[in-house]
């Protein structure tokens, strides 16, 4: 199945980052990619791109092959009745919605309409993001069209539905979690001597290295790690110090609260 426009309905943080990436990845003219939202001035820079930027979302969706819903849990259902009238079973719903399970998107939207739901980071907008999908088995196939779509904007899994707040945690508020470890550690990289700009410029290039040697070898962390902790050295002098005061802990329950936080909301 060929994709060759697509909607985006809610031009907000994330919706917003998926234009970027979509123009950025040139898988789409950027005239093929209509986003809306109501203060059309806020996403001005992307029609600078060539992208379609309009207040009316049933104008977007009804020249569409895919739409995508990128707007907060409490509008889905509103705007679902609003563009339900021009959605069909040729037309993909993608929902990138948290905390919105298939089986209300399918009652809001028609049991024919082919959906699938999506949860991707805003690293989307650089074509980096860890998305990962989900979908009723009736809709598989169309499993390829999508993840290829997706593959092209980052890497790409698919799971079962009941991992998706899961999914949201450790991918989407992944990223909030990483940068803040980077902003911890470019405020430790002053302290020992190091200009804010330096600091957070040495800090990203070693996090993006570390990312790197575990995507590419696929080895577990603790294995790198071995390999730059001499005994009696600095680094576990400080890798141990940071255990004392909680370092793996304060992670774990940051994440598993935030878990908790959506399965709480549903
Ligand atoms: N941010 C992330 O990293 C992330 C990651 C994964 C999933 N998500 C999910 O993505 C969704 C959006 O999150 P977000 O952070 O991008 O929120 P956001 O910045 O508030 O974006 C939502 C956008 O929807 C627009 N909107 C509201 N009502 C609308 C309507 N009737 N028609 C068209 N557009 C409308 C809003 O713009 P106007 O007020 O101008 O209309 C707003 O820009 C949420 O459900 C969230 O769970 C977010």
């Amino acid at each position: 199945m060929e994709i060759k426009k697509i909607a985006i309905i809610g031009g907000g943080n994330l919706g917003g980052a998926i234009a970027e990436g979509l123009v950025r990845s040139e898988a789409f003219e950027p005239s093929n990619i209509t986003v809306t939202r109501r203060k059309l001035h806020l996403i001005e820079g992307l029609n600078k791109k060539g992208v379609k930027i309009t207040s009316s979302n049933t104008e977007a969706v009804k020249d569409a092959d895919m739409v995508f819903l990128v707007v907060k849990p409490y509008q889905v259902e509103d705007i679902i009745k609003e563009i339900r009238p021009l959605l069909n079973p040729k037309k993909i719903l993608i929902s990138f919605v948290a905390g919105v399970n298939l089986e209300t998107l399918e009652a809001a939207a028609g049991e024919d309409i082919p959906m699938f739901r999506a949860m991707p980071n805003t690293a989307i907008a650089l074509c980096e993001s860890m998305t990962c999908l989900s979908l009723l088995p009736k809709w598989s196939e169309y499993q390829d069209t999508v993840s290829a779509l997706f593959d092209k904007l980052g890497k790409t899994a698919v799971i079962n539905e009941e991992l998706m707040s899961a999914a949201t945690v450790l991918g989407s508020c992944g990223i909030a979690f990483a940068l803040r470890f980077m902003r911890a550690a470019t405020q430790g990289g002053i302290e020992i001597g190091f200009g804010a700009e330096m600091a957070q410029y040495i800090t990203a290039q070693t996090m993006k290295g570390a990312c790197e040697l575990i995507l590419q070898s696929n080895h577990h962390p603790e294995k790198e790690i071995d390999k730059v902790t001499t005994p009696r050295g600095i680094t576990i002098s400080g890798l141990n110090e940071m255990e004392h005061q909680g370092f793996s802990s304060s992670l774990i329950q940051g994440l598993v609260s935030s878990y908790h936080k959506i399965e709480k909301n549903k």
